[in-house]
């Protein structure tokens, strides 16, 4: 024991900690390279892609290289997705939800098997680790404006994609070797730089899965452990019952001191998300929101008009089928430049930083014509 004593105050080299101060660095890097990135992205200035699951623009993709590259905003992938006449999109699953919302068209979302119809101005919800499918069983092309927040998820390290499925008319990336099953089927590819993607089901992720839903605890928990054991069991359910489509016609708009709103998804209204608010905002002719502040980020998708809006002191203009990007703690306000018609835009917020005791609104001015 003495011996041990001693030999704990031997003198031993001082080697000197970075760590703390690299993070310091990088987070000052970081807040200088969000600062420089617009806060709105045109429609005209992102490219349509064709990737695994359809015809994407991705206004903020996920994974190392993309956090933060194109916009301000890191909670969430951004993306508009293209469905045309009688297509669908690749069959696939993830860890994570997804919200998309309908900017035009009509079809169904096919989760587990199971068919959900929508139209134009619904939401579609994908729950946790749900098979799902977009497709458009009609003559018009579909659009949707889609979230998801993957790069959470992979800081959990439970990102993960089973591409299942091809859209039908998928193409492999340039210079890629296609690999085929025995029956000619695409099952993935060599990357030009020999890096082999392997498409369909990840067995072990399934059995994990499969252990999840068949064993839920639904008793009254007796002691604090079985509060835990209780939840999986509450989660199955919510999952199994999780609205997958919110019709915009089934909700109605409320004047609120921000003004006039419509919530597709929130606390007070069910959805298949845990993770994301959603909701349409319409600006009468020449008018404006009130104006407020969350730590939270949020996206807009412009529907209709044009207008601009005022984060932090600083104009950024927008129109039709523009992405705005508030950043986190932005004091901001909308406003429509056209005084004949009103505008109208969808918009989402992360709830995750309300999960982290960092949610609510910090509110500084009613929207004109508020009369409580
Ligand atoms: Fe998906
Ligand atoms: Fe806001």
């Amino acid at each position: 024991m003495e011996k041990q004593l001693e030999r704990h105050q031997e003198t031993e080299p001082v080697v000197y900690e970075r760590s703390n101060e690299e993070g310091w660095l990088h987070l000052q890097a970081d807040r200088e390279k969000r600062a420089a990135l617009p806060h709105v992205l045109k429609d005209k200035e992102v490219p349509w892609k064709q990737g695994a699951q359809a015809y994407r623009k991705h206004y903020v993709h996920w994974g190392p290289g993309h956090h933060y590259a194109n916009a301000p905003v890191g909670s969430m992938t951004v993306a508009k997705q293209l469905l045309p006449p009688m297509g669908k999109g690749g069959k696939h699953r993830h860890y994570n939800e997804a919200l998309l919302y309908v900017i035009e068209g009509e079809g169904y979302e096919l989760h587990d098997g199971v068919k959900f119809p929508f139209e134009t101005g619904d939401l579609a919800c994908v729950p946790t680790y749900c098979i799902h499918q977009h497709c458009n069983d009609s003559k018009n092309w579909v659009s949707v404006f889609y979230c998801t927040p993957a790069d959470f998820f992979d800081l959990l390290g439970i990102q993960s994609t089973e591409q299942i499925e091809m859209h039908p008319n998928y193409q492999p990336p340039e210079n890629a070797q296609v690999l085929r099953d025995e029956q000619g089927r695409v099952v993935g590819y060599t990357t030009k730089e020999g890096q082999e993607i392997r498409f369909g089901f990840n067995a072990n992720l399934q059995k994990l899965m499969d252990a999840r839903t068949a064993l839920p605890f639904l008793g009254e928990p007796k002691n604090n452990y079985d509060f835990y054991r209780r939840t999986l069991g509450d989660q199955i359910s919510w999952r199994q019952a999780a609205p997958r489509i919110i019709k915009a016609k089934d909700h109605s708009w409320e004047e609120t001191p921000m003004g006039r709103l419509k919530y597709l998804a929130h606390p007070n209204v069910p959805s298949g998300l845990l993770l994301f608010d959603a909701f349409l905002q319409e600006l009468p002719p020449s008018g404006a929101s009130g104006k407020h502040r969350h730590v939270s980020e949020e996206v807009h998708y412009i529907l209709e008009g044009r207008g601009y809006d005022i984060h932090d002191g600083v104009r950024w203009e927008w129109e039709k089928d523009d992405v705005v990007f508030i950043p986190v703690n932005t004091v901001h306000q909308h406003f429509n430049s056209d005084p004949r018609n009103p505008s109208r835009f969808f918009s989402v917020q992360s709830r995750l930083y309300h999960y982290c005791g960092h949610g609510g609104f910090e509110h500084f001015a009613d929207a004109p014509g508020w009369k409580g």
